[in-house]
Formats: structure tokens, C-alpha cells, sequence
């Protein structure tokens, strides 16, 4: 392969590894694909707003018809002025009218093992009593209510009951802080937080309880806490704040008309993190993102509603859980799994046991876990039948090619197509992937924008880029696009639209193959600088996985004297597997270029990472560079940072 010091072309950012295995769609899997050819795409090239209408007239029950498709003043869209809708009535009461109220909704697994069958027809009963709950708890259209629940259905009942009476939602990961969680009920000044006593983690109980105790003596606006009972664990009361779910859910009628809301109504804020400390409110609204959520959770998933089992791991804290296990799957009357707990209790083959038990058909998960998966080997999958599997998803991060090849034999056993999601909690759904039964996947490449979308490569001057490597931008409104951020529409402004003017900036970098294939390199802070190179810290990732011995890798750029910035890598090794350093240095040379030789290799048995999953780089820089480390409060496992930091100070710069 070229050394990126060849080339003529001065790229945005360099991309050195080449991929050339394709897999096209098998004729077994197009023959009832909802989806076959370009004919979605031919007609969305046409006129993308007349495009998105038809999606939304088709997929969506409107009360009242939208005036205009699209009022696009840059920054701000607005989509489907004028028309009015219900979410909750689309993702439930629609399809109880229809006769279908006997589908399951969920199977809900618990942890310990218990389980829970929630047809449409009994999520629209509870959904109705806790919209009734909250009226009598004062809430009102327009008001924000929070929400720090564990994967329990009560999550999905919140959340669609708030969406129900016209609040906004505003969802906390159980795994947050309780100074977190202040801090987001105050930027929303939510009136009532609902959450639960505990739930089940790794075979204890968890408590939640506290945290969110801990939290309202910081939030004043909070006026009401509902608790459900999930761990059974003891609870302190505040008499007068804090009620039982099941005692007000008790007394509330089932009966609970959906009022039509207008398409813009605010339908929930949810907080991501940015370059500075402060998390962003990320405001999504009604009408443009249920139509962008329901679409694309048909046509990605090829879903079959009345046949298919739909399993999506994401936790609903996140925006993978609000717009594929809540909105998105239930707008399309899709049944689905919901599972409480870790993957590894009591085994390592839990999920395959799910798969198994439930006759999981779609499954969506993270490339991190897929390569926690790689790491526990393939015999924990093969002990269970999952031939019930028919299209695997990723999401969150670039799926390295070898864990893509993985996750294809061993979890799909070679039959079923896999589509690489790109998208972000801006985004609010899915923008970049493959149509399964339309698009010839390579391993790693997310593929193509979907029909609908627009997206462009740029590079420094922002000029576009057709081959070769540049920045992600998206250069026309999509209906689920944020609306902005919560009281802040200067960072708005900054954060997404300032860097190339007109169009959207995702803050991704990603390449461009001969084929017009896109290849998401991570966060342009993710790029490395090596002697004026830059080089993403993802193909540096996958060279080092492709090892047979590598189960995982982190790499970041620590500041280097003569370089500018050095590769550094943190390695896990598979089980029973040793290998030194130096090989693999000389493997990622060989892989990719010597350009990209990590200058230090450390083995280590774990990596920090945010409880989504994510490698928390930054950190791995603070260690690479000696420097403390700041603040560690989202990280899922604290102690590997001592453990790293132990490890770099025996290290020698070789
Ligand atoms: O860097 C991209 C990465 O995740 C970022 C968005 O993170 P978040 O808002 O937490 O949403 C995650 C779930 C949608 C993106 O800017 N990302 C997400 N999906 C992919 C990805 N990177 C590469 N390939 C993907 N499929």
C-alpha cells in the first residue's frame, strides 16, 4: 500500500487501508426485501421534499394535513407546518384500531430472568393511565418532565405518555451521576422526575433511588418524583414528593384521548456532550422526526411488522433507544425485544440465548460490543440455534472490517446482510447505510447516504472532495434534524454551521473509495497528526484488530517533539492469546503503511469507556501524555484508568 508521503493529492485526511470484499445482497434475501434496486433512490433524487411528504402521508395517520412540506431559513427547518399529529396515537392506538391490539409490543426480559409480554393493547392502556398520572401531577402542554428509569417497559410508557399530552421528555442514562442529572433537569427545568427504586446489573441490584434523591436537592424545579419498583431495594421517601408508579397508575383511568399536536411541537430534548464541559439539549420535535424514525426504521430493517422480532441492545437513555426501540419500531407496529441487564449474566452467551428464546430476526447492536463479543470467542454464539436471524445492524462508532467479518459468519452464519448505520443524536435517525436488499455492502463502509439524504465531502477550503478523504458534511435539511439546542442558539449556530458556511457540519471525518463508498473515520478529533499527516485513529484500529491475536484497540496521538503527534495504542489481546509488541508494530506497517507504526504499543486487559460504549480517548491522551485526569464520572469502569496509568509509568519508549 502507498505510504500517504506518495501522494500527489494533498488530502483533508489521509486514507490509507483499502478494502475490497463486497457483498452483494443474495438472491434469497431480495426476494421478499421491501426494497429492490434504486428505485426509492431514483425517486428521492427527483425532489427530495415531494419525497419525504410521500413517506410521511404514507407512513403516518395526520389529523390534520400539513400547509407546507418544508420551511427551510438556515440554520432552522421546519417540516410540515400547519399539519397536526399524535405520536403516542401513531405508535399505539393506530394500530390497536386496526384489529392489531394482540401483537406483542415487547418481550421484556429482566435480568434475573423474569419476563414481561406487553401486547398494543396493553401499552396503550398503561401509556393512557400514566398521561392521566401526569395532568393530575400538573403537567401541561409545553412542560419538560425527566426521566432516569433502567431498561424496564415503564420507560417507553413515560416517555410515550409525556408525547401523549404534549410534554417534552428529556431521558437521563441510569448509569449518569446525580450531579448530571441536576444539571440537566435545570437546563429543562423539568417539573417531575419519574424513576425507580433500582433494577438489576450483573446480578445485584443496582440503585437508582439515591442519585436521583441526591439530585433534586439540587433541582428545585422538580415538584413530583414517581418511583416504579423495580429492585426492591429500600428506599428513602420524601412524604408529599415522591410517589409509588403503581399506586398512581392504580387509580388512573385507561381513557385518554390523543390531542393532536401541532408537527413542530417539542417532543423531547436529550442531552449529548460537546468539546466543553456543558451538555447540549438536543431538541427534536414532532412531525418531521416521527416521519424520519418510522421511515427509516422500515426501510434500513427491511421490516416485516408481522412477522419480524426486532432486537435493538441500545439502552433508552440514548438516542439509538428513543428512535429505534421506542418511536420508530412502535410507529411501524413492529414487535421487539427489550432486555434489562448486561451481557455476560449469567453467561456470555446471554444475548444468544435471547436471540434464541424470542426468535430475533433483526438485531441491532454497537461495534464495541461486537468486539467484546470477539474477545468472549465464537463458541459462546454457537451454543445457541440463531438461525432466526436474518439482518444484523451496527451503530455508534466505525465498525472495524474484521469485526464486520465476525459479526457476519459468527452471528449471522454468512446469510444475513449487515447495515452499518451512520447517524447522530443530532440527526435524530439514520442517515448513512445500506439498504439490505438494494446495496452491495463492503465490510467497514457504512456505504451510501439513504434516499432523502444529501451528504458531501469537503476538505480544508471546503471544496468537494469525490475520492480521497474530507469532512462529513450534510448539505440539505432532513425532517429529523435537531431543531437546535435548549436555550443556547448561538452554540447551535457555532457547533454545527459555522465551520463551512451552508451547510451542516457533523464533525466526522470520512473517505470516499473509487466507488463512491463512504468510510466513517470517527471524530475529527479523533485524527491524528503524524508528521503532517493525518491519520485516523480508526484505520490505525483496524490494522492492529486484523491481528489474529487482537481482540481490541484504542489508538490516540499523544504530543510528540519531533512529530507533532505520536501514535500511541492500547491493545487487548483475545483469550489465551500473547503476542509482542513488536510484531505488531511491523503487522499495522504492513497493513497500512510504516507512516502508521504506533510509536508505543501498551497490552492491557481493558479500556476505559463512557457507559454508551464509547472509548473515551481523550483520556487515553491525558494518560499518553502524563497529564491527570479530569473528570471520570462517565466512564463505566473507573479503575482502568489507574490500572493504565500504572502501565505507561513502566513503559519505555522503544
Ligand atoms: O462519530 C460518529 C459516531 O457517533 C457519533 C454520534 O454519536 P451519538 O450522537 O452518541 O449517536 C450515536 C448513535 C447514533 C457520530 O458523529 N457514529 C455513529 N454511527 C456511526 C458512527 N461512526 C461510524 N460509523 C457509524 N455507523
Amino acid at each position: 500500500m502507498a505510504e500517504a508521503g506518495d501522494n500527489e493529492r494533498h488530502d483533508a485526511i489521509d486514507a490509507l487501508m483499502e478494502e475490497s470484499r463486497t457483498f452483494p445482497p443474495s438472491e434469497d434475501f431480495k426476494a421478499n426485501a421491501l426494497v429492490v434496486g434504486t428505485y426509492l433512490y431514483d425517486e428521492a433524487a427527483e425532489d427530495d421534499e415531494a419525497f419525504w411528504a410521500r413517506q410521511s402521508a404514507d407512513l403516518l395517520d395526520w389529523a390534520e394535513p400539513w400547509d407546507t412540506i418544508l420551511d427551510w431559513e438556515l440554520p432552522y427547518s421546519k417540516w410540515f407546518t400547519g399539519g397536526k399529529l399524535n405520536v403516542s396515537y401513531n405508535c399505539l392506538d393506530r394500530h390497536v384500531l386496526a384489529g392489531r391490539g394482540d401483537r406483542v409490543a415487547f418481550h421484556w426480559e429482566g435480568e434475573p430472568g423474569d419476563t414481561r409480554t406487553i401486547t398494543y393493547g396493553d401499552l396503550l392502556d398503561e401509556v393512557c393511565q400514566f398521561s392521566n398520572v401526569l395532568k393530575d401531577l400538573g403537567v401541561e402542554r409545553g412542560d419538560r418532565v425527566n426521566i432516569y428509569l433502567p431498561m424496564i417497559p415503564e420507560a417507553a410508557v413515560a416517555m410515550l405518555a409525556c408525547a401523549r399530552i404534549g410534554a417534552a421528555h428529556s431521558v437521563v442514562f441510569g448509569g449518569f451521576s446525580a450531579q448530571s442529572l441536576a444539571d440537566r433537569i435545570n437546563d429543562a427545568e423539568a417539573k417531575v422526575l419519574v424513576t425507580a427504586d433500582g433494577s438489576y446489573r450483573r446480578g445485584s441490584v443496582f440503585p437508582l433511588k439515591p442519585a436521583a434523591d441526591e439530585a433534586c436537592t439540587n433541582a428545585p424545579s422538580i415538584e413530583h418524583v414517581v418511583v416504579v419498583k423495580r429492585g426492591g431495594n429500600d428506599v428513602e421517601w420524601v412524604e408529599g414528593r415522591d410517589k409509588w408508579y403503581h399506586d398512581l397508575i392504580d387509580g388512573a383511568s385507561t381513557e385518554c384521548p390523543a390531542e393532536p399536536m401541532d408537527s413542530e411541537q417539542l417532543l423531547f430534548l436529550l442531552y449529548t456532550s460537546g468539546t466543553t464541559g456543558k451538555p447540549k439539549g438536543i431538541m427534536h420535535t414532532t412531525g418531521g422526526y416521527l416521519t424520519h424514525v418510522t421511515y427509516t426504521h422500515k426501510y434500513v430493517f427491511d421490516l416485516h411488522p408481522e412477522s419480524d422480532v426486532f432486537w435493538c441492545t441500545a439502552d433508552v437513555g440514548w438516542i439509538t433507544g428513543h428512535s429505534y426501540i421506542v418511536y420508530g419500531p412502535l410507529s411501524n407496529g413492529a414487535t421487539q425485544v427489550m432486555y434489562e441487564g448486561v451481557p455476560n449474566h449469567p453467561g456470555n452467551d446471554r444475548f444468544w440465548e435471547i436471540v434464541e428464546k424470542y426468535g430475533v430476526t433483526i438485531f441491532y447492536t454497537a461495534p464495541t460490543a461486537i468486539r467484546t463479543f470477539m474477545k468472549w470467542g465464537a463458541t459462546e454464539p454457537a451454543k445457541h440455534d440463531l438461525s432466526s436471524l436474518r439482518l444484523l445492524g451496527t451503530v455508534g462508532e466505525p465498525i472495524n472490517p474484521e469485526a464486520w467479518m465476525w459479526y457476519q459468519e459468527h452471528i449471522g452464519g454468512g446469510r444475513c446482510p449487515i447495515v452499518d448505520t451512520w447517524w447522530q443524536t443530532e440527526t435524530g435517525g439514520i442517515m448513512i447505510s445500506p439498504l439490505p436488499g438494494a446495496t452491495t455492502t463492503k465490510p467497514g463502509s457504512a456505504t451510501f447516504p439513504l434516499p432523502g439524504v444529501s451528504s458531501e465531502l469537503i476538505d480544508d477550503e471546503g471544496k468537494r472532495v469525490d475520492v480521497g478523504g474530507g469532512y462529513l458534511t450534510l448539505t440539505r435539511p432532513w425532517p429529523g434534524m435537531l431543531r437546535g439546542i435548549w436555550g443556547d442558539p448561538e452554540r447551535y449556530l457555532e457547533t454545527y454551521w459555522s465551520r463551512f458556511e451552508g451547510r451542516y457540519f457533523a464533525g466526522d471525518g470520512a473517505k470516499l473509495d473509487d466507488d463512491g463508498y463512504l468510510w466513517l473515520l470517527g471524530r475529527v478529533d479523533d485524527v491524528m497528526n503524524v508528521s503532517g499527516h493525518r491519520i485516523s485513529t480508526t484505520e490505525v484500529e483496524s490494522a492492529l484488530v486484523s491481528h489474529p491475536a487482537v481482540a481490541e484497540a484504542a489508538v490516540v496521538g499523544a504530543a510528540d517533539a519531533t512529530t507533532g503527534q505520536a501514535i500511541i495504542a492500547y491493545v487487548i489481546l483475545r483469550g489465551g492469546q500473547d503476542v509482542d509488541v513488536e510484531s505488531l508494530r511491523s503487522h499495522v506497517a504492513g497493513e497500512i503503511g510504516a507512516i502508521a507504526k504506533p510509536k508505543m504499543i501498551f497490552i492491557t486487559p481493558d479500556l476505559p469507556k463512557t457507559r454508551s460504549g464509547k472509548i473515551m480517548r481523550r483520556l487515553l491522551r491525558d494518560v499518553a501524555e502524563g497529564r491527570n485526569i479530569g473528570d471520570t464520572t462517565t466512564l463505566a469502569d473507573e479503575s482502568i484508568v489507574d490500572e493504565l496509568r500504572a502501565r505507561a509509568a513502566i513503559s519505555t519508549d522503544d
